[in-house]
């Protein structure tokens, strides 16, 4: 049997991502968990940021923003910066997470997370009452010491990394759990 439960934000899990925008000066952190790549060539991605809030307005005049993968170690500034607002709130100050410059852009990404996008806004739509903005990943940074393999730059330790999930609808926060399988390659056994 199913329960229908009408139009829902279900989606099981979301990552907890904080982005950046600004200079080094002045900058503002908002949490973001509704994000997704959007394509390999260019490589894109797109998050939505809702109208009423100062990062919106930010990233429309910055023209760029950094999305940072937040970590269980930084679980409360990253929800900190999530339930305040860069228009009477100096999120930097407060939380104490560090600004590094980018390469390519003016917004700085965040020492404590040890992934970093710089992205160039491509596009702005708006979605609903959401503004959906696209952005052209022009450089990623990754802690150098949580790659496994120097010469496998993909090779991520996922442990060492401790991203934070984030289940929408119990609004709930929680780590990943122990590795299930091999994609692309599990379900290989179901081919005849
Ligand atoms: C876990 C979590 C996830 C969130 N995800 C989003 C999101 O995907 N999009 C969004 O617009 N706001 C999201 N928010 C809410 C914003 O972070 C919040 O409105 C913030 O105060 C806006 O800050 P700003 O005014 O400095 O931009 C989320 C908040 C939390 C705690």
């Amino acid at each position: 049997m199913k329960t229908k439960l009408g139009p829902q934000r279900l989606i099981l899990p979301f990552p907890t991502v904080l982005v950046v925008t600004g200079n080094m000066e002045k900058a503002n952190i908002v949490t973001i968990a509704w994000i997704s790549m959007l394509s390999g060539s260019p490589l894109t991605l797109g998050i939505s940021v809702g109208q009423k809030s100062f990062t919106g307005e930010k990233i429309k005049e910055n023209k760029d923003f950094t999305v940072n993968i937040a970590t269980v170690e930084i679980m409360d500034e990253a929800d900190f910066c999530g339930i305040t607002s860069g228009r009477n709130t100096d999120k930097f100050e407060i939380s104490g997470l560090t600004k590094i410059p980018s390469s390519y852009i003016q917004s700085p990404i965040i020492k404590e997370c040890p992934i970093n996008f710089e992205c160039k806004l491509v596009e702005a739509n708006i979605v609903g009452r959401t503004n959906h903005f696209i952005g052209e990943i022009l450089e990623t940074h990754v802690d150098t010491e949580k790659i496994e393999d120097a010469n496998n730059k993909g090779s991520i330790s996922i442990e060492a990394i401790n991203p934070l999930i984030y289940f929408s609808g119990v609004r709930e926060y929680r780590k990943l759990g122990d590795k299930a399988g091999d994609a692309y390659k599990t379900g290989k056994k179901l081919i005849g």
